[in-house]
């Protein structure tokens, strides 16, 4: 062999190594949510496989993931013919519908019974993927069903669209079938991204993943934070599958696509129905929107048996959930002050039923957002509740207005202590800076010291405080602390008892933790999550107050706009006073900051697991959370108590490490759910 080809080898083998690794890790991270290298080590590897690839472009292979995004536009879109219709689905709205469509096939097969196939339905847009000998060839939109468009250049920025399929019975051709969606999260980031451009905010994540995949330029659409999950084949040729639904699943995700981690094979619409239960329990608290099931004949034999009506099979049936999105009658626009002066607009709505809850009230964040809609009283809008969100205008329905309403003004003074109003630009916020004397601070900082995250004080809420307030019993946080029971019982509908147990209630409150009281005081930007990190770093009241701004930024979670604000607060002589108000209350912690009860009930809880665990899966472990009254979510957020993290957590342990959320191992999980005698 001659110097020179000996030399090539080895770079085609290093190549072939780098394509191989990095495939491995973007299958870890993209399909199994379990990252086995860091973002800095893939960024890494991938710019030496870029460099090898520039000196050597002949040994450019088309499943390189330097081949994803693609430098020019496309003149325009070009339609393909679907080998298979792209059907639809029937809907089911009840157990009933679904007991019927068993009945209906059970009797067409003659059996007794039938085992399903059940999935999320995902709520995003349909995608075909065409590969030849285990190669992307084609992409496309469903189109109407037998025409789509081709968006292979867009597909191919997708991480979750593998460009080679690696297996050696491959069919020669396979058409893997799926659903295109924007996690919530992501697309809450894009839409702020999106605003600060000054560009289109979509309504919801699907018409957002139906608008990047309509893109010529795939430069636009490999920013958008898509991801494909399949949920079927289409056409095969050459080859043999399986003989059920759910092996194909299977397959497919050994093939390298990202499936549902929810599926699951039931017998009968009963279990169908339970199945349906428990995936709408879950519907908030998972990454994506899902607006209902699919239930299908698990068995392929008996699902050609049953063929097709129409545009939809009769294997088939989508249990639908309640709609996420509704109309409804914008009744007036409430301006209300928040604790730390902030004004925001609130939607007063015709109640309307939506995302499985009677909502009447919806945020319009700003005057931004109120102009950007131009919503005017006495108009059609669309609300959308999705997650764990506050219900939130998407839009209004400019063409069903009737008459010309006038547009909102915005206030120039405090709806309640009429103090002039200042603008935060960079916050696009408007401001009551009478922190100290506008009423409506005052009462929403009380609310917010009583809070069940902060002092948790039981039996003190909103109409109480009101009250209080009102009748100059209690100015600040430090007044509660002085209450007798007599003070309490000359207001309404107070009894002596009701009157006793309040007072023990705010006298309870006084052992308390340094977290708790520092969140307490209603700093701003300062969350539960701020405030552990702050207490766990300084362990010391008096060491937080007289920091500098400089060891504040110290903290992870602590950026300087933060520290500013912890730094202005305690700066203030008043600020200052109440805390020493508070303390000579009595306000008290131990010393070392407590971590949170885990060996009780989870009642409340938010726990996020992530990575590999080994005694049971993360399903598993989520339903136990839930089984002991907490609850699940996908992500890591400031709202998360606990992470459960095995190995590979990745993303969602750094995330978790970062906002001082609890982080546990399996083995102490284990010991929970033992104490728990689950
Ligand atoms: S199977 C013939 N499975 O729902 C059956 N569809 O109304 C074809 N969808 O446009 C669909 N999640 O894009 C199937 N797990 C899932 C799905 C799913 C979402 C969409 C699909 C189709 C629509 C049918």
């Amino acid at each position: 062999m001659s110097g020179l080809s000996a030399e090539l080898n080895s770079v085609e083998r290093e190549m072939a190594e780098l394509l191989d690794r990095l495939d491995r890790w973007s299958l870890a991270y993209h399909r199994d949510d379990s990252p086995l290298a860091s973002d800095a080590e893939y960024d890494s590897e991938l710019r030496r496989l870029a460099e090898l690839e520039r000196a050597n472009p002949e040994l450019i292979s088309p499943i390189s993931p330097t081949q994803r995004v693609g430098d020019k536009p496309l003149p325009e879109f070009v339609s393909v013919r679907h080998k298979l219709p792209m059907l639809s689905l029937d809907n089911a709205f009840s157990g009933e519908d679904l007991e019927a469509f068993e009945q209906r096939n059970t009797s067409k097969l003659n059996i007794p019974s039938l085992r399903f196939c059940c999935e999320p339905k995902l709520d995003g847009v349909a995608m075909s993927l065409l590969y030849e000998n285990g190669i992307l060839v084609r992409a496309a939109t469903r189109g109407d069903g037998s025409v789509g468009e081709d968006i292979t250049h867009n597909a191919r920025t997708m991480a979750t669209v593998p460009l080679g399929l690696k297996r050696q019975d491959l069919p020669k051709v396979l058409e893997v079938r799926g659903e295109v969606v924007i996690p919530r999260a992501d697309f809450q980031r894009l839409n702020e991204r999106q605003a600060r451009h000054g560009e289109t905010i979509f309504q919801n994540p699907r018409n957002a993943a139906a608008g990047s995949l309509r893109q010529l330029d795939p430069r636009i659409t490999a920013k958008r934070p898509l991801v494909f999950m399949a949920y079927s084949v289409g056409h095969v040729q050459g080859g043999t599958l399986p003989d059920t639904h759910s092996e194909v699943l299977t397959y497919l995700n050994e093939l390298g696509f990202k499936v549902s981690e929810l599926t699951r094979v039931v017998t009968g619409w009963r279990e169908a129905e339970n199945y349906v239960a428990s995936i709408l329990a879950q519907r908030d608290d998972g990454d994506v929107d899902i607006d209902g099931v699919v239930v299908k004949v698990d068995d392929f034999s008996q699902q050609n048996a049953l063929g097709y009506v129409a545009r939809a099979p009769r294997w088939a049936i989508a249990r639908k959930f309640p709609a996420q999105e509704e109309v409804t009658t914008l009744l007036a626009i409430d301006f209300q002050v928040g604790r730390t002066g902030a004004i925001t607009p609130v939607a007063r709505l015709k109640p309307v039923f939506v995302g499985g809850v009677t909502v009447s009230n919806a945020t319009l964040h700003n005057a931004d957002e109120i102009a950007r809609l131009d919503v005017r009283v006495g108009d059609q809008v669309i609300v959308r509740r999705a997650g764990d969100v506050i219900p939130q205008i998407v839009k209004v329905l400019v063409e069903r207005r009737s008459g010309d309403p006038t547009p909102v003004v915005y206030p120039t003074k405090c709806p309640d202590c009429s103090s002039s109003l200042i603008r935060d630009v960079e916050e696009a916020v408007t401001r009551c800076d009478n922190s100290m004397a506008c009423p409506a601070q005052q009462k929403a900082a009380l609310e917010h010291f009583v809070s069940r995250k902060a002092m948790d004080i039981d039996g003190v809420g909103e109409k109480l405080l009101g009250q209080l307030f009102d009748q100059g019993l209690v100015k600040t946080a430090a007044d509660l602390y002085l209450l007798t029971p007599q003070d309490l019982s000359a207001l309404d509908r107070m009894g002596q008892k009701s009157a006793t147990k309040v007072v023990r209630a705010i006298a309870a409150s006084r052992e308390t933790e340094l977290s708790r009281f520092l969140y307490a005081l209603g700093i701003r930007e300062v969350g539960e999550a701020t405030a552990r990190a702050l207490a766990a770093h300084f362990d010391s009241l008096d060491l937080i107050m007289t920091a500098s701004r400089e060891s504040l930024e110290e903290i992870n979670d602590v950026g300087p706009i933060v520290a500013g604000h912890i730094h202005h607060y305690f700066s203030s002589q008043a600020k200052r006073q109440i805390v020493v108000c508070l303390l000579s209350a009595g306000i008290s912690w131990p010393k070392k900051e407590n971590k949170p009860d885990l060996t009780k009930s989870l009642a409340d809880q938010t726990w996020v697991v992530s990575g590999k665990l080994e005694s049971m899966s993360r399903d598993e472990a989520g339903a136990a959370i839930r089984q002991l009254g907490g609850h699940t979510a996908g992500s890591v957020s400031k709202k998360t108590d606990v992470l459960l993290a095995g190995p590979g957590a990745g993303s969602k342990l750094s995330k978790a490490q970062s906002l001082g959320v609890t982080i546990i191992d399996e083995a102490a999980f284990s010991e929970i759910l033992r104490e728990a005698g689950l």
